[in-house]
Protein backbone atom coordinates (compact mmCIF):
# COMPACT_ATOMS: atom_id res chain seq x y z
CA UNK A 1 0.00 0.00 0.00
CA UNK A 2 1.55 2.90 -0.72
CA UNK A 3 1.83 6.06 1.73
CA UNK A 4 -0.12 9.17 1.68
CA UNK A 5 2.16 11.26 0.13
CA UNK A 6 2.72 9.17 -2.91
CA UNK A 7 -0.83 9.17 -3.20
CA UNK A 8 -2.04 10.82 -6.42
CA UNK A 9 -5.06 12.54 -6.23
CA UNK A 10 -6.15 12.93 -10.26
CA UNK A 11 -6.70 16.52 -10.67
CA UNK A 12 -9.96 17.72 -11.67
CA UNK A 13 -10.82 19.24 -15.30
CA UNK A 14 -12.93 20.62 -17.17
CA UNK A 15 -16.36 19.29 -17.63
CA UNK A 16 -16.05 17.37 -13.69
CA UNK A 17 -17.67 18.16 -10.95
CA UNK A 18 -16.24 20.95 -8.68
CA UNK A 19 -14.48 18.72 -5.81
CA UNK A 20 -16.72 19.24 -2.33
CA UNK A 21 -15.16 20.27 0.44
CA UNK A 22 -15.65 22.32 3.81
CA UNK A 23 -13.37 24.79 5.15
CA UNK A 24 -12.81 27.92 7.32
CA UNK A 25 -12.46 31.15 5.86
CA UNK A 26 -12.37 34.96 6.60
CA UNK A 27 -15.88 34.92 6.12
CA UNK A 28 -16.75 32.37 8.61
CA UNK A 29 -17.11 28.19 7.31
CA UNK A 30 -17.98 27.67 4.14
CA UNK A 31 -19.91 24.28 2.44
CA UNK A 32 -18.26 24.26 -1.57
CA UNK A 33 -20.00 24.50 -4.27
CA UNK A 34 -23.17 23.50 -2.24
CA UNK A 35 -23.25 27.27 -0.59
CA UNK A 36 -22.73 28.84 -4.37
CA UNK A 37 -25.58 27.24 -6.05
CA UNK A 38 -26.58 29.38 -9.00
CA UNK A 39 -23.66 31.46 -9.50
CA UNK A 40 -20.53 31.02 -11.16
CA UNK A 41 -17.63 30.84 -8.99
CA UNK A 42 -13.75 31.49 -9.68
CA UNK A 43 -12.10 29.99 -7.07
CA UNK A 44 -8.37 30.93 -7.17
CA UNK A 45 -5.33 30.31 -5.52
CA UNK A 46 -2.01 31.94 -4.17
CA UNK A 47 1.44 30.94 -2.69
CA UNK A 48 1.83 33.21 0.41
CA UNK A 49 0.07 35.66 2.32
CA UNK A 50 2.25 38.80 2.56
CA UNK A 51 4.30 38.55 -0.69
CA UNK A 52 4.30 41.18 -3.23
CA UNK A 53 2.86 39.71 -6.18
CA UNK A 54 0.19 37.95 -4.26
CA UNK A 55 -0.62 41.60 -2.76
CA UNK A 56 -0.80 43.27 -6.07
CA UNK A 57 -3.48 40.52 -7.39
CA UNK A 58 -5.47 40.54 -4.07
CA UNK A 59 -5.48 44.43 -4.35
CA UNK A 60 -6.52 43.85 -8.06
CA UNK A 61 -9.05 41.29 -7.48
CA UNK A 62 -10.64 42.69 -4.94
CA UNK A 63 -10.97 46.53 -6.65
CA UNK A 64 -12.79 44.50 -9.01
CA UNK A 65 -15.07 42.43 -6.84
CA UNK A 66 -18.37 44.25 -8.01
CA UNK A 67 -17.80 44.00 -11.41
CA UNK A 68 -17.66 40.33 -11.15
CA UNK A 69 -20.49 40.49 -9.02
CA UNK A 70 -22.85 42.37 -11.76
CA UNK A 71 -22.01 39.27 -13.94
CA UNK A 72 -23.22 36.88 -11.21
CA UNK A 73 -19.64 35.76 -10.28
CA UNK A 74 -18.25 35.10 -6.41
CA UNK A 75 -14.79 34.90 -6.13
CA UNK A 76 -12.73 32.45 -3.27
CA UNK A 77 -9.01 32.76 -2.83
CA UNK A 78 -7.49 30.08 -1.16
CA UNK A 79 -3.54 29.79 0.23
CA UNK A 80 -1.69 26.78 2.41
CA UNK A 81 -1.43 29.50 5.41
CA UNK A 82 -3.76 29.81 8.43
CA UNK A 83 -6.70 31.78 9.25
CA UNK A 84 -4.62 33.86 11.28
CA UNK A 85 -2.09 34.78 8.90
CA UNK A 86 -5.30 35.59 6.21
CA UNK A 87 -6.71 37.92 8.26
CA UNK A 88 -3.35 39.88 9.13
CA UNK A 89 -2.18 40.04 5.47
CA UNK A 90 -5.67 41.05 4.58
CA UNK A 91 -5.74 44.00 7.37
CA UNK A 92 -2.10 45.26 6.53
CA UNK A 93 -3.57 45.37 2.79
CA UNK A 94 -6.25 47.71 3.99
CA UNK A 95 -4.17 50.14 6.43
CA UNK A 96 -0.73 50.41 4.62
CA UNK A 97 -0.73 49.59 1.12
CA UNK A 98 -1.11 52.34 -1.78
CA UNK A 99 -0.57 50.67 -5.28
CA UNK A 100 -1.48 51.77 -8.92
CA UNK A 101 -4.01 54.46 -7.28
CA UNK A 102 -5.43 51.33 -4.69
CA UNK A 103 -5.96 51.86 -1.57
CA UNK A 104 -7.69 51.44 1.38
CA UNK A 105 -9.01 48.18 -0.28
CA UNK A 106 -11.01 45.34 1.94
CA UNK A 107 -11.04 42.18 0.36
CA UNK A 108 -14.21 41.37 1.30
CA UNK A 109 -14.91 37.91 -0.42
CA UNK A 110 -13.37 34.51 1.90
CA UNK A 111 -9.91 33.29 1.87
CA UNK A 112 -9.85 29.86 2.83
CA UNK A 113 -7.05 28.70 5.44
CA UNK A 114 -5.57 25.54 4.10
CA UNK A 115 -2.55 24.45 6.21
CA UNK A 116 -3.13 20.85 5.89
CA UNK A 117 -2.98 21.41 1.94
CA UNK A 118 -6.24 19.30 2.00
CA UNK A 119 -8.39 21.54 -0.59
CA UNK A 120 -5.16 22.71 -2.50
CA UNK A 121 -4.67 18.98 -3.12
CA UNK A 122 -7.95 17.96 -4.63
CA UNK A 123 -7.51 20.67 -6.72
CA UNK A 124 -4.19 20.26 -7.71
CA UNK A 125 -3.26 23.46 -6.53
CA UNK A 126 0.29 21.93 -5.15
CA UNK A 127 2.37 21.03 -8.25
CA UNK A 128 6.09 19.87 -6.76
CA UNK A 129 7.74 20.94 -10.16
CA UNK A 130 6.81 24.23 -8.69
CA UNK A 131 6.47 24.25 -5.17
CA UNK A 132 6.14 21.51 -2.84
CA UNK A 133 5.03 23.54 0.48
CA UNK A 134 3.11 26.38 -1.57
CA UNK A 135 0.33 26.60 -3.68
CA UNK A 136 0.40 27.47 -7.27
CA UNK A 137 -1.34 30.73 -8.62
CA UNK A 138 -4.84 28.35 -9.76
CA UNK A 139 -8.11 29.23 -10.90
CA UNK A 140 -11.05 27.77 -11.48
CA UNK A 141 -14.17 28.76 -13.02
CA UNK A 142 -17.09 26.86 -11.57
CA UNK A 143 -20.63 27.51 -13.31
CA UNK A 144 -24.22 27.63 -11.42
CA UNK A 145 -24.47 23.85 -11.69
CA UNK A 146 -21.11 22.97 -10.15
CA UNK A 147 -19.35 22.31 -13.32
CA UNK A 148 -15.39 23.33 -13.78
CA UNK A 149 -15.52 25.40 -17.06
CA UNK A 150 -12.47 26.33 -17.12
CA UNK A 151 -8.73 26.11 -15.59
CA UNK A 152 -5.80 28.52 -15.50
CA UNK A 153 -2.50 27.69 -13.81
CA UNK A 154 0.32 30.19 -13.86
CA UNK A 155 3.92 29.61 -12.11
CA UNK A 156 4.51 31.73 -8.65
CA UNK A 157 6.61 34.31 -10.13
CA UNK A 158 3.73 35.37 -12.40
CA UNK A 159 0.67 38.22 -11.54
CA UNK A 160 -2.89 36.87 -12.97
CA UNK A 161 -4.41 39.29 -15.70
CA UNK A 162 -7.77 40.05 -14.25
CA UNK A 163 -9.19 41.63 -17.05
CA UNK A 164 -8.38 38.44 -19.09
CA UNK A 165 -10.20 36.32 -16.06
CA UNK A 166 -13.52 38.74 -16.66
CA UNK A 167 -13.39 38.21 -20.24
CA UNK A 168 -13.18 34.48 -19.97
CA UNK A 169 -16.42 34.67 -17.79
CA UNK A 170 -18.41 36.86 -20.18
CA UNK A 171 -17.31 34.88 -22.99
CA UNK A 172 -18.18 31.29 -21.21
CA UNK A 173 -21.91 32.80 -20.49
CA UNK A 174 -22.24 34.73 -23.52
CA UNK A 175 -21.06 30.92 -25.38
CA UNK A 176 -23.91 29.34 -23.07
CA UNK A 177 -26.47 32.23 -23.52
CA UNK A 178 -26.70 32.47 -27.03
CA UNK A 179 -25.33 28.86 -28.25
CA UNK A 180 -22.28 30.30 -29.97
CA UNK A 181 -18.15 30.05 -29.55
CA UNK A 182 -16.01 33.23 -29.10
CA UNK A 183 -12.56 33.83 -31.29
CA UNK A 184 -9.29 34.92 -30.31
CA UNK A 185 -9.36 38.19 -28.69
CA UNK A 186 -13.49 38.20 -28.40
CA UNK A 187 -14.79 41.06 -26.45
CA UNK A 188 -18.60 41.98 -26.39
CA UNK A 189 -19.72 43.44 -29.18
CA UNK A 190 -17.62 41.54 -31.65
CA UNK A 191 -18.94 39.41 -34.10
CA UNK A 192 -19.16 35.40 -32.46
CA UNK A 193 -18.71 32.20 -33.81
CA UNK A 194 -21.84 30.21 -34.94
CA UNK A 195 -21.48 26.63 -34.79
CA UNK A 196 -20.82 24.67 -38.10
CA UNK A 197 -23.64 24.19 -40.95
CA UNK A 198 -25.13 20.39 -39.93
CA UNK A 199 -25.73 19.80 -44.15
CA UNK A 200 -24.31 21.42 -47.09
CA UNK A 201 -27.28 23.60 -47.95
CA UNK A 202 -27.06 25.72 -44.80
CA UNK A 203 -23.13 26.35 -45.46
CA UNK A 204 -24.05 26.96 -49.15
CA UNK A 205 -26.93 29.83 -47.76
CA UNK A 206 -24.26 31.03 -45.58
CA UNK A 207 -21.75 30.65 -48.23
CA UNK A 208 -23.86 32.83 -50.62
CA UNK A 209 -24.28 35.60 -47.40
CA UNK A 210 -28.46 34.27 -47.11
CA UNK A 211 -28.13 35.30 -43.10
CA UNK A 212 -26.56 38.09 -41.30
CA UNK A 213 -23.64 35.27 -41.10
CA UNK A 214 -19.97 36.03 -42.90
CA UNK A 215 -18.54 32.88 -43.95
CA UNK A 216 -14.73 32.60 -44.30
CA UNK A 217 -15.10 28.97 -45.31
CA UNK A 218 -17.64 26.45 -45.06
CA UNK A 219 -16.40 25.83 -41.42
CA UNK A 220 -16.12 29.15 -40.10
CA UNK A 221 -18.38 31.44 -39.79
CA UNK A 222 -19.45 34.48 -38.01
CA UNK A 223 -22.39 36.84 -37.19
CA UNK A 224 -22.59 39.85 -35.34
CA UNK A 225 -23.65 39.94 -31.91
CA UNK A 226 -24.45 42.96 -30.42
CA UNK A 227 -22.97 43.96 -27.41
CA UNK A 228 -25.83 45.43 -25.67
CA UNK A 229 -27.78 42.11 -26.35
CA UNK A 230 -24.56 40.39 -24.43
CA UNK A 231 -24.63 42.61 -21.80
CA UNK A 232 -28.25 42.55 -21.22
CA UNK A 233 -28.57 39.28 -21.42
CA UNK A 234 -25.17 39.01 -18.33
CA UNK A 235 -24.81 41.73 -16.09
CA UNK A 236 -27.22 42.19 -12.84
CA UNK A 237 -29.42 45.50 -13.49
C1 LIG B 1 4.83 36.70 -4.53
O1 LIG B 1 3.61 36.72 -4.40
O2 LIG B 1 5.48 37.72 -4.67
C2 LIG B 1 5.53 35.38 -4.54
C3 LIG B 1 5.06 34.34 -3.77
C4 LIG B 1 5.75 33.14 -3.77
C5 LIG B 1 6.88 32.99 -4.54
C6 LIG B 1 7.32 34.03 -5.34
C7 LIG B 1 6.64 35.25 -5.34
Amino acid sequence: MESTDTQITPMPRIGDKAPEFKAVTTQGEINFPADYKGSWVILFSHPADFTPVCTSEFMTFASQEEKFAKANCKLVGLSVDGLYSHIAWLRTIKEKIEYKGMKDVEVKFPLIEDITMDVAKKYGMIQPGESNTKAVRAVFFIDPKGIIRAIIYYPLSLGRNFDELYRALVAMQTADEFSVATPADWQPGDDVIVPTAGSCGVAKDRMENKSDMTCHDWFFCTKPLPKEKVLDKILKK
